[in-house]
């Protein structure tokens, strides 16, 4: 983990990310590939993001005898956002198998840039569970930003956000916007380019991830 002078983001500072941020970035690698560097990358921001979830004792019974365990004390929601989050679900439940998961289909209109919400599916009463907002991208922050105030309707007082690539201009809006949601990702771009794409960036993580270039 590392600081960088955005104070609502925590950039994970590790050599495998690194090197599968690069898989990522690299205009040749087919979408199977893709799909599983976002899933190992998603695994590693899990751990980093669940490190300080609170647990609760428990009795467990060993082969041997009686002693203690631990549980989570709070139930988790991945919410990925539709296409491109849905590639870091897997990821996800591997670290956090019990987690349940919403569903937040947003598209953004090409020309105003502007998200268009066309689905939403998520536990009724999030006021309880820890939230994990999932997408890979960052960019302008419409679209997180939009998905975090539907989380908020729904009751979520505790909500978190994963992405891969962020943009600075993505960590003001959310700053702004959610002052209290923190943002974890694997790498911090540049900027945007005059179309709203991440510049070095990896393209349309949506169609690389599934293939529809
Ligand atoms: C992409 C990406 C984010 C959004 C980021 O989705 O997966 O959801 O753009 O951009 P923003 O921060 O400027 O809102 P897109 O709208 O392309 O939909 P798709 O995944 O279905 O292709
Ligand atoms: N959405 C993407 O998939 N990539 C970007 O660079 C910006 C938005």
């Amino acid at each position: 983990m590392s600081n960088t002078k955005f104070s609502n983001f925590i950039l994970l500072n590790h050599p495998l990310v690194k090197k599968d941020v690069t898989v990522l970035r690299n205009v040749n690698t087919p979408s199977e590939s893709f799909r599983s560097a976002v899933r190992r990358i998603s695994s590693l921001l899990a751990v980093e993001i669940s490190k300080n979830m609170k647990v609760t004792k428990l009795e467990v019974r060993t082969p041997l005898e009686l002693t203690i365990g631990f549980e989570l004390v709070q139930q988790v929601v991945l919410v990925p956002v539709l296409r491109a989050g849905l590639g870091m679900v897997g990821g996800f439940l591997d670290i956090i198998p019990d987690a349940k998961v919403g569903h937040i289909g947003l598209q953004r209109n090409e020309e105003t840039l502007k998200p268009k919400q066309y689905y939403y599916k998520t536990p009724k009463n999030l006021r309880l569970s820890k939230v994990i907002l999932l997408d890979p991208m960052l960019a302008t922050g419409g679209s997180s930003s939009q998905a975090i105030n539907n989380l908020k309707k729904r009751g979520s007082k505790e909500c978190m956000f994963a992405c891969i690539v962020a943009s600075p201009e993505g960590l003001y809006k959310i700053k702004k916007d959610h002052p209290d949601v923190k943002i974890f990702g694997a790498a911090l771009d540049r900027g945007l380019n005059e179309w709203g794409y991440i510049v070095p960036g990896l393209g349309d993580a949506g169609d690389r991830t599934f293939g529809t270039l």
